[in-house]
């Protein structure tokens, strides 16, 4: 079995934002999953990784997105914490993304982790998006499951189109006073010149069609050229998380950014006491849909190509470090690629 075989890489999209403002919900509403349930204290404290089918995101973005005008895989969605604490993981996460969402709840507005999150899309010029979530707890506001957002305001009272109108003013308000031009993504001719903003709810999903719709065309518009840069070579990946995995001894589950990876390979991975040098034993890859934060029925495949989240097993793990690169040797001097690890 290869996983991800259309020859395309899948664009990497990392979800940023303050604490509580919804990431995890937004990204469960999408799989149609609970993590956020499970979750000690509703609290992220990992990186997670999803990828979603483009079939999905066609069915999900409704009669906003035709699958047939794009020739992308999908997408896969990088969660990051939001917690103060975790800046490392947000930094983490920025720096995989092509793209991102920043996620901001309307009602609560920019906080201290919006603002550190637009300092990482800044620093590493990341082209996003923000969703401006929870648009449901707008007083008067009547849920409309699922609906794109423009449908759903002709449900709304003047009243509530309103209030949510000045909240959203006040969103592109702290954009600009970020240095960002901002406005509502209808409006937005060049998502790169002007950043687009798309009222929703992970709660209730109205609005998802619009963010997916507009993601994918971040994606085709901005990335396809390198995107369609030779995925086949030696796979380069980051270490999420160092996990013990039953039968399998200690594995890395990685998010792989660029080539393959195969059970034939042997690999570079950055360790407590300097490169570890592996042979793959398996490749454990979630199910489509599933965050390989809390998958548990991973399916042994041959061959991964970029980007994917991928749970590699392999003997002398146990000193890998989360955050740590990782290589594939394959054709390469093993010594260059030892080099190019511990440069990193
Ligand atoms: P961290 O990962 O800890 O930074 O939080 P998060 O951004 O992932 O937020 P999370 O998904 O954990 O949601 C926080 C709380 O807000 C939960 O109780 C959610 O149910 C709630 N919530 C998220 N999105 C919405 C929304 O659109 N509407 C409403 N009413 N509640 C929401
Ligand atoms: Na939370
Ligand atoms: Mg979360």
């Amino acid at each position: 079995t290869v996983a991800n075989a259309t020859g395309l890489r899948t664009p990497i999209v990392a979800v940023l934002g303050h604490v509580d403002h919804g990431k995890t919900t937004l990204l469960d509403k999408v799989r149609g999953s609970a993590v956020q349930e499970g979750e000690a204290g509703a609290i992220t404290q990992h990186i997670g990784a999803t990828a979603v089918p483009l079939d999905t995101i066609g069915e999900m973005a409704g009669e906003l997105v035709d699958p047939d005008d794009f020739d992308l895989p999908g997408l896969l969605f990088i969660d990051t914490p939001g917690h103060h604490s975790f800046s490392t993981l947000r930094s983490r996460g920025g720096a995989l993304a092509d793209i991102a969402i920043l996620v901001v709840d309307v009602n609560d507005g920019f906080q201290p982790q919006t603002l550190e999150a637009l300092d990482i899309l800044k620093r590493t010029q990341t082209p996003f998006v923000v969703a401006a979530n929870k648009v449901d707890t707008i007083p008067g506001w009547k849920p409309q499951e699922g609906l794109p957002i423009q449908q759903s305001l002709d449900h709304q009272s003047d009243r509530a189109e309103d209030r949510l109108n000045e909240k959203l003013y006040e969103v592109i308000g702290q954009m600009s006073d970020n240095g960002f031009s901002a406005d509502m993504y209808w409006r937005v001719q060049d998502f790169r010149s002007n950043i687009g903003v798309v009222p929703l709810s992970a709660m209730t999903g109205e609005g998802i069609p619009d963010l997916l719709t507009v993601m994918m065309g971040l994606s085709q518009r901005y990335l396809k050229e390198d995107m369609s840069i030779d995925v086949t070579g030696p796979g380069a990946g980051t270490v999420l998380e160092v996990k013990d995995e039953q039968g399998f001894g200690t594995t890395i589950d990685i998010v792989l950014y660029d080539g393959t990876v195969t059970g034939e390979d042997t690999i570079v991975v950055g360790g407590k006491n300097g490169p570890i040098v592996t042979d793959v034993r398996a490749l454990l890859h979630p199910r489509p849909l599933a965050e390989i934060r809390t998958e548990k029925h991973f399916e042994k495949v041959d061959s991964v190509s970029a980007a994917t989240g991928i749970k590699i097993a392999a003997p002398d793990l146990d000193d890998a470090m989360a955050g740590a690169p990782v290589r594939v040797v394959r054709d390469r001097d093993v010594d260059d690629v030892i080099a190019e690890v511990e440069a990193e």
